[in-house]
């Protein structure tokens, strides 16, 4: 073999070391399924370190976070997965579901997955919207679990001085769902949260997902879970924020928002109600209330990442 072939052989050898950490590492990857009581959550991982795991929101979906897991897999092993009833987390054909605990069994079912891939080992959470709440409901039910919890954006309606006005609001957005379908339900949903949003259904994303079912099979099934089981269910949970922030907890608490979500939106104000009682600030990461996601991704990784190892 000639020297010039040689060199070349070894500078394809070498040229993994050469390239940025995080793609490098981002090929650290598993698959799977972790089996827990009457349902079966479909998981990834990316990359090496403590646990990060990441809480979907309204789609419930883990495809959201793939491109931004892969950024931080330098940092973490980080952990996305489709919550419970959503894309390929499977409900058991058979077992019940007792909705009267479906949030509380969305958190037990994170915590599974903390068992399973961070088993004695304190693991950082991080859920964002309807997955703020869920993060929420873990700490609250399993603090011993946690380094660091982060609800980004959580929509705690009840917690809000406006709560009855938000409260009405969020029954009428069901009831537009039930009368006139989803994008019209969703465009009111919106709005609710922000006075000055609107929204296209024809050609706008939900949270950074298309409602068009021809992109996904998953939409569908998706969209009519999260309006059946969650729109009433989880911004309407009254929150016991003594319990939240005692025994440790609040000392877990990153509240964080997005930094150019609107400051008037019920999902921002529930983290200034919560730093306000907690004594915590609120964290600002790039981005709007899907900054995970899309140009602003790159940012909002190395906001979070800036911000946990402050924590260390
Ligand atoms: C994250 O990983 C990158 C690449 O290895 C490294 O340069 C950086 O120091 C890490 N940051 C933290 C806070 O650990
Ligand atoms: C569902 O949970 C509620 C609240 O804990 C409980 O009262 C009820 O018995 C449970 N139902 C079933 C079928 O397990
Ligand atoms: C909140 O931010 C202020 C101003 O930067 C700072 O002085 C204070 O220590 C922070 N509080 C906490 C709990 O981090």
């Amino acid at each position: 073999m000639s020297f010039s072939r040689l060199l070349a052989f070894s500078l394809l050898a070498i040229t993994p070391f050469h390239f940025p950490p995080a793609l490098a590492q981002s090929s650290v990857q598993t698959t799977g399924y972790l089996t827990v009581p009457s349902a079966s959550l479909y998981y990834e991982t990316y990359g090496t370190g403590p646990l990060l795991l990441f809480i979907s929101g309204a789609n419930g979906d883990a495809d959201i976070w793939r491109p931004v897991a892969k950024l931080l897999a330098a940092n973490y092993t980080v952990a996305i997965y489709d919550r419970r009833g959503f894309s390929r987390s499977y409900l058991s054909p058979t077992a019940v579901q007792n909705y009267t605990l479906r949030l509380e069994t969305d958190a037990t079912d994170a915590k599974q997955l903390l068992d399973h891939l961070s088993p004695g080992t304190p693991a950082t959470v991080l859920g964002t919207s309807s997955g703020a709440l869920v993060a929420m409901q873990l700490l609250l039910m399993y603090p011993a679990a946690l380094k660091t919890l982060i609800p980004h954006e959580p929509p705690a309606l009840t917690i809000l001085p406006d709560v009855a006005a938000l409260v009405a609001g969020q029954r009428d957005v069901y009831a537009v769902y039930r009368a006139l379908g989803i994008p019209a339900a969703l465009l009111k949903f919106l709005t609710l949260y922000d006075p000055s949003a609107s929204f296209n259904p024809g050609t706008d994303s939900v949270s950074g997902f298309s409602i068009d079912a021809r992109e996904s099979p998953f939409v569908s099934g998706n969209l009519q879970y999260w309006f059946e089981r969650e729109v009433l269910q989880y911004p309407l949970k009254e929150w016991d924020l003594d319990a939240l922030g005692a025994g440790g907890r609040k000392e877990k608490l990153v509240l964080a928002c997005g930094s150019t979500t609107s400051a008037e939106g019920a999902q921002y104000r529930s983290n200034v109600v919560m730093a306000e009682r907690f004594g915590l600030n609120v964290t600002l990461l790039e981005g709007s209330h899907v900054g995970y996601a899309g140009d602003t991704m790159v940012g909002w990784a190395r906001d979070l990442v800036g911000v946990l190892a402050g924590r260390r």
